[in-house]
């Protein structure tokens, strides 16, 4: 095998994947784990929406699309963002893909040159920093601290912001933390992003999982729906994170840049899993409504949990589905206590290091997965901690 390209040494991962692959093996040895380490939700896909594929395909939707989403999904989308965010995008503003993570990569790869400043959430989901530095600019964190209810310092976000700054990402709901950002960090942000001619790429997959208050995007700030590109995507909100699909509203400069990355690579979203799409989002959403009212008593029982284990403590998140624990008083490292959680107590669980650098001293916990193997989780671990 020949010498890889350089580009593959600054290309990152996503580590949940290999825990998961570890405790895959401790079950092929005859172990019981109980998963609390994938961020997925452990429903099924609502009827309604399994049925809109099935007879999307018998009625022969089956053929190439164009690059930048079926016509009628990017109008029904047009519609759900009107709807749920009070935003007017023209069709030829809106870009479907199969998931929330290529609306990460392609505008990134689309709009961030060598020597670019990208300021990004740390800890936070590991691909920003992946494709950040992938595509060659420089990779800027912000720290979101738990002094700060898993939000940012202002101060410190106004000192990094300079004249090579090209993009500002935004996670909230946020991912691992579960931290949700408060309009006066959004207003604020906007008033920077708009003083410093910044783009703004705001993750907003966990929208509809906020336990307070109602969510808000950026892109509703003054100012704000000509550079944000807003991403939002059907994996956690509907249950469908195997189907890929993820949609997003920018400026139209940005759009096209973004359609022709598509067209290169996987040319479009799966056609019939474009118009079961539509149906989730136009839809009955009440099989929504369960499922975030079942999160909500899991948190409350995970968060109980985990703040009566020895040496850690846990804040109560805002959204996703997400704990964040501080267990510094452990005297462990996050990544040295993960592995001896999962081995000792059988309970898989991510290092909060898994989020970037800033993620010491805490373990990232799922609690998509039911209340009693909640419950369980949280048994082996306290047991184990003594
Ligand atoms: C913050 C955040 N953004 C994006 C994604 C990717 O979502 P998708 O599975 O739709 O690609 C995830 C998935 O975990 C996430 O947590």
């Amino acid at each position: 095998m020949g010498k890889f390209a350089e580009r593959m040494n600054r290309l990152g991962t996503e580590t949940a994947f290999e825990v998961l692959a570890k405790a895959r093996a401790l079950e092929a040895q005859g172990k019981t784990i109980v998963h609390l380490e994938i961020g997925q939700p452990d429903f099924d896909t609502p009827d309604n929406i399994r049925k809109a594929a099935v007879d999307s395909i018998w009625a022969g939707e089956t053929g190439y699309g164009p690059s930048a989403g079926m016509m009628k999904t990017r109008e029904a989308v047009c519609r759900y963002i009107e709807k749920d965010r009070g935003l007017s995008y023209a069709p030829d503003q809106i870009v479907i893909a199969p998931g929330g993570k290529p609306i990460i990569f392609y505008p990134i790869l689309a709009l961030v040159d060598h020597g670019d400043e990208v300021i990004y959430p740390n800890p936070g989901y590991p691909i920003y920093e992946s494709a950040i530095n992938f595509a060659g600019g420089k990779a800027v964190p912000l720290k979101y601290s738990e002094e700060r209810d898993f939000r940012f310092d202002i101060a410190e976000l106004e000192a990094k912001i300079n004249k090579n700054t090209k993009m500002l990402i935004v996670n909230s709901p946020q991912n691992p933390t579960g931290g949700v950002l408060e309009d006066s960090d959004l207003k604020r942000i906007a008033e920077l992003a708009v003083e410093n001619d910044v783009v703004v790429l705001s993750d907003e997959v966990y929208s509809k999982i906020v336990y307070e208050g109602e969510h808000r995007t950026i892109a509703s700030y003054p100012g704000m729906q000509e550079r944000t590109i807003l991403m939002d995507a059907h994996s956690k909100t509907y249950a469908m994170t195997g189907w890929r699909l993820g949609y997003s509203a920018m400026p139209k400069d940005i759009a096209e840049k973004f359609t022709k990355l598509n067209t290169n690579t996987y040319s479009h979203a799966t056609t019939f899993v474009q118009t079961a799409g539509i149906e989730a989002l136009e839809g009955p959403q009440d099989e929504v409504d369960k499922m975030v009212k079942i999160f909500k008593e899991r948190r409350d029982a995970i968060v109980d949990g985990m703040n009566s284990i020895k040496g850690f403590s846990c804040l109560k998140p805002k959204g996703a589905f997400y704990v964040f624990p501080n267990i510094t008083a452990t005297g462990m490292d996050s990544q040295t206590l993960a592995d001896k959680v999962l081995n000792e107590a059988g309970v898989a669980c991510l290092s909060g290091t898994c989020f970037g650098a800033m993620g010491e001293g805490y373990l990232r916990f799922s609690y998509a997965n039911s209340l009693e193997n909640i419950e369980m989780g949280v048994e082996r671990i306290r047991k184990m901690m003594g």
